[in-house]
């Protein structure tokens, strides 16, 4: 069981505090220059395939021992131990968390409530397998005798950031199949896929883990009207639906062939769920062979993770370094920026992932916390991102730990773009570590002709102060299996540290509430009435709406 424990009461957070005293004044220009080593004693290899450089961060080797005593004192191997072991570390939900048991590919037992699950992830994987491969194939033919040419994924949240996230971030490697997602309950999303395909060659995945998320069934239901607005006849549904759900009841009442259910079980999280049946629409849109090596990815990391001594597990170092930023430095936010487009949604994906898991206020004991939880996720693909929002994080007045991930291997290599995409990776962990002093403004100024007036008017605005900390993660190739992995590690990374935060990083309580209240107004729409019912500012824009729509 996740102890809990306050990590502010502990020695370590006792010592760090007094250590940032000092440490909020390092400059990563004098710790570059006072020590030569530091890129090989501040980075790491994952395998062959992935290099993780933290040197850009501000500290030193006596932060990161504080940091991983930090680790130590909040219990953080016995709780990597309990997660893999399948105790129901979920506890508000009573729920074990095993998404590392759908990539358990070493296939040794793991037990929840005395019963190993991994014959019922095999069965399921094999059942994954031959469906996607007909799918695939064409052997699995539509209604009228044509093959499938179009997958529509309807989900939402982990049901849909996931397989959406990877199907794009593997690109490289699609199939035949032209794959959408739908998710938003806005029925422009539904509509403006469905405009351009054919119910004879579309294939629908209800992928929910609850079948009852009111987004993904309304979604659901529209997609289903759509069909038989066509094809007419019920029993042509089992050929063009399929569902990717813990829920068999509601499965079948929706008119899905239980044949056509892929199954997963209520220990996988929502946000953790790719890995699951939910990663159906991955194995149609990369092909199965792939989909098992990104959990091979995820698997490898996962042994790293619960094997390699933890001042070298590379979850855990990004872990403490953004506790390091979060608890001590007061940074709020941290920015992922994939220099690579087919990972243009790993930052969304990690957005929930993240946020949903450890934005919480409450601790393990029941007590609002009295020191900051989990950060603001964000981020866009470089170079885009550049010539949009890191003008604040270079000249900005706020703290913004970046990662930075690029491919050494660009799976379009077209001419010098893919040196002029990575020239611009080094360069901006470079500026954003080391500046721009104002004598070399200056300088630049003066061989540039210009009076000492203009230089002292404009210098001061053209001054980089540096010292903003980055992590790179340099991976050789985005393949299927460093995919998996770069998932695994950020996994990790927050779940190291929920547990140190003291928090349930696998429940969502918190967007309950607002379901709620979407359920009671709904009905109040559907009538002429004014509404009073609610305080004058939700009265006033519920009837200011009705009116519009009279
Ligand atoms: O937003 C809450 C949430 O429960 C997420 O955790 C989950 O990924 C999403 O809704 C979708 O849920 P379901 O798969 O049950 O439709």
């Amino acid at each position: 069981m996740l102890k809990n424990i306050n990590p502010t009461q502990t020695q370590a957070w006792q010592d760090l505090t007094a250590h940032f005293e000092q440490a909020q004044d390092f400059q990563l220009s004098d710790l570059f220059a006072n020590d030569s080593a530091r890129f090989s004693k501040f980075s790491a290899q994952f395998g062959s395939d992935i290099l993780l450089d933290y040197s850009k961060n501000l500290i030193t080797e006596e932060t990161l021992t504080k940091l991983f005593a930090l680790a130590k004192e909040t219990e953080l191997d016995a709780a990597i131990a309990d997660m893999f072991s399948g105790e129901k570390i979920n506890r508000t939900e009573d729920r074990a968390v095993l998404h590392v048991a759908l990539r358990n590919r070493s296939n040794t037992p793991i037990m929840v409530d005395g019963e190993d699950v991994m014959p019922a992830v095999n069965a399921v994987l094999e059942k994954m397998k031959s469906f996607s491969e007909r799918i695939i194939s064409g052997e699995w033919k539509g209604y009228t005798g044509k093959e499938i040419t179009d997958i529509v994924n309807i989900g939402i949240g982990g049901s849909d950031l996931g397989p959406y996230m990877v199907s794009e971030a593997l690109g490289a490697y699609k199939t035949r199949l032209n794959m959408h997602f739908v998710s938003n309950v806005d029925g422009t999303h539904i509509a403006e896929t469905l405009k351009d395909l054919n119910p004879e060659t579309t294939l629908f995945l209800i992928a929910s883990k609850t079948f009852t998320t009111q987004e993904t069934m309304t979604n659901a239901l529209s997609a289903r009207d759509w069909f038989l607005a066509k094809a007419e006849d019920k029993a042509h549904v089992a050929k063009h639906f399929a569902a990717l759900s813990t829920n068999a009841e509601a499965v079948a009442e929706f008119g899905i062939d239980t044949d056509n259910m892929f199954e997963f079980w209520d220990w996988v999280g929502g946000r953790y769920s790719l890995w699951s049946a939910i990663g159906l629409s991955i194995c149609l849109s990369v092909g199965f062979d792939n989909f098992v090596a990104l959990l091979d990815g995820g698997h490898a990391m996962d042994k790293h993770f619960a094997e390699a001594p933890l001042e070298q597990k590379l979850p855990v170092i990004l872990a403490l370094i953004g506790i390091w930023y979060n608890n001590f430095h007061g940074a709020e936010t941290e920015a992922i920026l994939p220099y690579d487009q087919y990972m243009h949604r790993f930052a969304a994906y990690f957005q929930q992932g993240n946020m949903e898991s450890n934005g919480k206020y409450v601790d393990r004991g029941g007590n609002p916390v009295d020191y900051q939880t989990g950060p603001i996720i964000w981020g866009e693909p470089g170079t885009n991102g550049q010539h949009a929002f890191y003008q604040l994080i270079h000249q900005g007045t706020k703290l913004i730990p970046c990662d930075f991930i690029a491919p050494a291997i660009s799976h379009n290599p077209l001419g010098d773009h893919h040196p002029k995409l990575m020239a611009n990776f080094f360069a901006q962990t470079e500026a954003l570590a080391f500046g721009k002093s104002r004598e070399k403004v200056e300088a630049e100024f003066f061989a540039a002709g210009k009076s000492q007036e203009e230089v002292n008017e404009l210098a001061e605005f053209k001054v980089f102060e540096g010292n903003r900390p980055t992590n790179s993660i340099l991976v050789k190739e985005i393949t299927p299996y460093t995919l998996g992995a770069l998932i695994a590690l950020y996994e990790h990374k927050i779940f190291t540290q929920g547990v140190i935060w003291n928090i349930f990083s696998f429940d969502q309580w918190g967007v309950e509430l607002g379901k709620q209240l979407a359920n009671q107004i709904l009905p109040e729409l559907n009538n002429k009435e004014e509404v009073s019912s609610h305080d004058s500012s939700t009265n006033g824009l519920i009837n200011a709406f009705k009116q519009w729509r009279a």
